[in-house]
């Protein structure tokens, strides 16, 4: 059966490989589950993970294997699971050392109280807790999962914070609804939040206490209740933006027109819909913030005489005649600040993108703009963008958008000024 699943692991791993970006390739995790009902949420981790080329090595303690079998670890894992330190499996007997050893990452999900107080005091009395304290300068995270009342016991919020003292990075808890029919702070973050936080994990932290403020998306300029005017973008650059700085380390704010995409795990959202509510909500944020890059594809006008009730296309003067006000331009508002942030623009451009892009830098005033081929980039999924500044214009390689924004999020914290990038 094993090497079985393995070779269905590895087709679907080739097959997905064209669809989806390994997030993980070539890292090995060692994944130890510990015993709560959040257990059965790890199946979905391992699938999950395993599709973004993780190799997963899972480690069980006796009380986990209460909640969800060994058998089902190894058939999604496709890896032997361990739970023994006995295991007569390893020939020189150390599991916990041969499992650390080149692992680029131990995650405990779900950390249990009882593992998190034995973490958090170094014992090792069974094979999950030892190879923690054998682990290294391996980085050790972890996912608690309890009931509210054992989260807030004063014991485990002392070990919270001798965990975190340790280095040990905690990802959640979350609130909300428990296993136990009570409500609090205690419950597991989802699978793929613990899936997004790993690969956020990886990531080099170079906007760490940052705060970044990014528009996104189209905004929407109303006819009358039922018709809009709006401006094209799939608001998929801005939204890779907003998870690439946060994985960078950032503390960030996605002010959005409307788009389907869902929100980036750790994002705060503020959902907008025309060009002047955008304004004010990214007014209200622009002082606090120490970045401010502005995707949004901004209408430039407002229908001024738009009706509050639906237009009649029976109506006796015919085709509704449109009177537009031009809207605030947000970006050069923001970049004319005395004490704003560091500002990036972007331009999508149908030709002559050079020229385009670099006047409007000027007109901005703003030291970096982004520039890109609207015909190359609407609704696409990989992109090619162009830097302009002052020291000249600098292409960054055409690849998928979360690449790119990955990448334009490290030239973006090379240039900020140092007193700024503390
Ligand atoms: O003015 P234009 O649309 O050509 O410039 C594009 C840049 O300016 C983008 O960064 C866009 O988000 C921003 N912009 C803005 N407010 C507007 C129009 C554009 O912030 N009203």
């Amino acid at each position: 059966m094993n090497s079985c699943a393995g070779a269905v692991k590895d087709a679907n791993a080739s097959n997905r490989e064209s669809r989806i970006m390994l997030e993980l390739a070539n890292k090995r995790i060692v994944l130890g589950l510990t015993g709560g009902i959040a257990c059965y949420k790890l199946a979905e981790f391992v699938r999950r993970a395993g599709e973004h080329g993780a190799t997963i090595d899972v480690v069980m303690t006796p009380a986990a294997t209460q909640f969800i079998t060994p058998v089902t670890m190894q058939a999604l894992s496709g890896r032997p699971v361990f739970i023994d330190p006995w295991d007569a499996r390893v020939p020189n007997n150390m599991a916990h050392i041969n499992l650390t050893r080149g692992a680029d990452a131990i995650l405990i999900a779900p950390a249990s109280t009882d593992f998190m107080a034995k973490l958090a005091h170094g014992m090792a009395d069974d094979l999950l807790s030892t190879l923690c304290v054998a682990r290294g300068d391996c980085p050790l995270l972890i996912a608690p999962a309890m009931n509210r009342e054992m989260w807030l016991n004063p014991a485990t919020q002392r070990n919270v914070a001798l965990l975190r003292q340790d280095g040990v990075q905690l990802l959640g808890p979350a609130e909300g609804e428990q296993a136990c029919g009570e409500v609090g702070s205690g419950r597991m973050i989802e699978p793929d939040q613990i899936l997004a936080e790993l690969i956020a994990f990886f990531q080099p932290k170079v906007l760490e206490g940052q705060r970044v403020l990014i528009t996104a998306g189209p905004t929407s300029e109303r006819i009358d209740p039922v018709r809009v005017i709006t401006n094209r973008s799939s608001g998929k650059t801005g939204f890779a933006i907003a998870q690439a700085a946060r994985e960078a380390g950032a503390e960030v704010i996605l002010i959005s027109g409307p788009t389907p995409l869902p929100t980036p795990y750790g994002v705060t959202r503020i959902p907008v819909e025309s060009a002047r509510q955008m304004h004010a909500a990214v007014m209200q944020h622009a002082s606090s913030s120490d970045v401010f890059i502005s995707v949004a594809a901004v209408a430039d006008w407002h229908v001024v005489n738009r009706s509050d009730q639906k237009l009649k296309k029976t109506a006796a003067g015919g085709a509704p005649q449109l009177e537009f006000g031009p809207n605030p331009d947000i970006l050069a508002e923001v970049a004319a600040l005395q004490t704003g942030p560091w500002c990036v623009g972007f331009a999508a451009e149908t030709e002559n993108l050079v020229e385009h892009a670099e006047a409007k830098r000027r007109r901005k005033g703003v030291p970096l703009l982004v520039g890109n081929l609207a015909q190359h980039v609407m609704d696409a999924d990989i992109t090619e963008l162009v830097l302009f500044e002052d020291a000249g214009r600098t292409s960054l390689t055409p690849q998928p958008k979360l690449q790119a924004a990955r990448a334009l999020v490290r030239e973006i914290a090379r240039r900020l000024p140092k007193t700024n990038n503390t």
